[in-house]
């Protein structure tokens, strides 16, 4: 087996703001050794011609369009997996969760079962649905036996005011009208988020190769 962990930075993203998270969610992961990250995207649902018309929205795509499409395969060979999502009428987005709805056959054979997952979001206002999004993510994500990986208050380091971030993920606030810049908070949060994912991947990977009992993380119960 590869030696190197593997962390998935998983995201779907409409305008940009959620691709922008990532980077930092992935930065953060890269600062644990022996840590192999890759960021992906989720492909879209929407047709072509929903963007045809929307000169403005297919040029601001263009930004992020070089971040490759992620496969199911992505997802189930990874050690941990922190997933991104818009905002979207105050929940998740669709892609993400058509997306995850494609895992019965892994969700049977428990290949989720005992890997960390984090989450991340991006929403246009404070309070529009970025912690809904987050809590509402883990359902699934629970129910596939990953177990979740915050950002609690204490650990946020100096200079912290509690102003970013949440304890269930990073959050970007992007704006009314999506022009917000990105905090350097937000940016903070989303790196702690990304290294406690791959320490605690890494833990788990290893620890558990010497610790026998560990295994039950993943093992049916007897
Ligand atoms: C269909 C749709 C629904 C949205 N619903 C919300 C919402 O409920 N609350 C909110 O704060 N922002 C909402 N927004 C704004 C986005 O969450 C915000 O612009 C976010 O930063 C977009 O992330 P993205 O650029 O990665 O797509 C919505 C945007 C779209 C396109």
């Amino acid at each position: 087996m590869d030696n190197k962990v593997k962390i998935l930075v998983l995201f779907y993203s409409f305008t940009g703001s959620t691709a922008k998270l990532a980077k930092y969610v992935a930065e953060g992961a890269r600062e644990i050794d022996d840590v192999e990250v890759s960021v992906k995207q989720i492909p879209e649902l929407l047709p072509p011609e929903f963007f045809n018309s929307k000169p403005e929205l297919k040029k601001v795509r263009e930004s992020f369009a070089h971040i490759p499409i992620a496969t199911l395969e992505d997802m189930t060979s990874s050690d941990g997996v922190a997933f991104g999502t818009p905002v979207h009428f105050g929940s998740f987005a669709s892609q993400w969760k058509q997306f995850i709805d494609q895992l019965s056959p892994v969700f049977v054979k428990g290949t989720m079962v005992g890997k960390p997952a984090a989450l991340f979001a991006s929403s246009g206002s404070t309070h529009g649905g970025e912690e809904a999004a987050l809590i509402s993510m883990i359902i699934p994500l629970l129910n596939l036996g990953m177990i979740p990986i915050g950002v609690p208050y204490p650990i946020q380091g100096a200079g912290s005011d509690f102003d970013a971030g949440s304890p269930y993920g990073a959050v970007y606030v992007s704006g009314h009208k999506g022009d917000k810049a990105i905090t350097e908070g937000d940016i903070k949060i989303a790196r702690i988020l990304g290294k406690r994912l791959a320490a605690m991947a890494k833990i788990i990977r290893h620890g558990c190769d010497n610790l026998p009992q560990c295994s039950f993380l993943s093992a049916p119960y007897e």
